[in-house]
């Protein structure tokens, strides 16, 4: 049987260079699109068709959509950082909302049958519940948030009107790096826990922790930290779903266990060997105090459950950051 044809947007990104190696090993052909504004050409290996384009430019994506017969979209490419949507939220609705919108455009018109979408775990807000399920109160509180729910309706609507089928992944935190090292988190400014606890050890400087006063059991952020290649499992079983037939749906991906910033401090530590130094600065905009998932649909209907630990985690971003 011929092989079926996968787009990855944001392929040369944290997310989808795991993904892209995680699709090219279940046997499926792998095309990238990216920007690389934040993504990196390196991270794409080698014999993955590459095509430097913008989500936001219809010509582009016409241009990929001409040249391979593409089954399915897993779409990555976006902007991520939390705390800058709240500084910039125009290119967030721009990059994520609008650049979208062009691609399902382009996507459509070129009879692509699966979409499977990045979403997030910043959907959901504020909870008196410690964990969330899909069926959770939808209000996000940063543009980061309100560009990937607004994705996630007019993505559903699409489909209504056209016979696509999607899954909309809600991730939790994705972190650490793959296990063979060949590629990991690489963001330029880094703005994410773990690495910036790893730099902080590497550098000798102290880990600025954005605020020690929520309402959690040590005053700091808690929340659900999912190995990426876990997190590109989930990915992987939500498209043979859809390739499978299986009715289009949404899905948080994270592990169901919580840890605050001083836990992810003390498993660096552990891994390390390293004292870690600590600087408390205010909260940072946007920030909720407590982001876990309730994996249990995923575990379900998609029969997908996380296997990694926060050690495991904190291990691979280490010997990454030291590559
Ligand atoms: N934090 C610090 N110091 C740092 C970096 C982060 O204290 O140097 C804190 C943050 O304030 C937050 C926690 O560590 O409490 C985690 O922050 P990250 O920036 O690592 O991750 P976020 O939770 O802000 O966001 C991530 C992804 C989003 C995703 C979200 C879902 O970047 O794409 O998880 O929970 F939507």
């Amino acid at each position: 049987m011929k092989s079926k044809i996968v787009l990855v947007t944001g392929g040369a990104g944290y997310i989808g260079s795991h993904m892209v190696r995680a699709l090219s090993g279940a046997g499926y052909r792998v095309v990238v699109f990216d920007n690389l504004s934040t993504g990196h050409r390196q991270l794409v290996p080698r014999g993955v068709p590459f095509h430097k384009g913008d989500i936001r430019n219809p010509k582009a994506l016409a241009a990929v959509f001409a040249a391979y017969k593409i089954d399915a979209v897993v779409h990555f490419a976006g902007l991520i950082a939390v705390g800058e949507s709240v500084v910039q939220p125009l290119s967030y609705y721009d990059n994520n909302v609008a650049g979208s919108l062009r691609l399902l455009e382009a996507g459509v018109a070129a009879k692509v049958k699966c979409f499977v979408f990045s979403s997030t775990a910043a959907v959901y807000g504020p909870s008196r519940t410690p964990r969330f399920s899909e069926n959770a109160v939808l209000a996000p509180g940063n543009p980061y948030g309100a560009s990937k729910l607004m994705l996630e309706r007019i993505i559903a609507d699409t489909a209504l009107s056209t016979g696509l089928r999607f899954m909309l992944l809600r991730y939790f935190n994705a972190s650490g790096a793959s296990a063979d090292g060949s590629t990991g988190e690489w963001h330029e400014p880094e703005t994410h826990l773990i690495p910036n606890i790893l730099r902080a050890v590497r550098n000798d400087t102290p880990i600025k922790v954005f605020g020690d006063d929520y309402p959690t059991k040590d005053g700091t952020c808690i929340r659900d930290y999912i190995h990426v290649e876990d997190l590109c499992a989930g990915h992987l079983a939500a498209l043979k779903a859809l390739e499978a037939g299986s009715s289009s749906g949404v899905f948080n991906l994270g592990t169901g266990r919580g840890h605050s910033v001083l836990d992810v401090i003390r498993a660096v530590e552990a891994v390390t060997g390293k004292k870690v130094t600590v600087s408390v600065k205010p909260r940072r905009p946007g920030d909720a105090a407590c982001l876990v998932a309730d994996p249990t649909r995923a575990r379900k209907v998609l029969g997908w459950k996380a296997c990694r630990g926060l050690t495991e985690i904190v291990r691979s971003a280490w010997a990454w950051e030291l590559s």
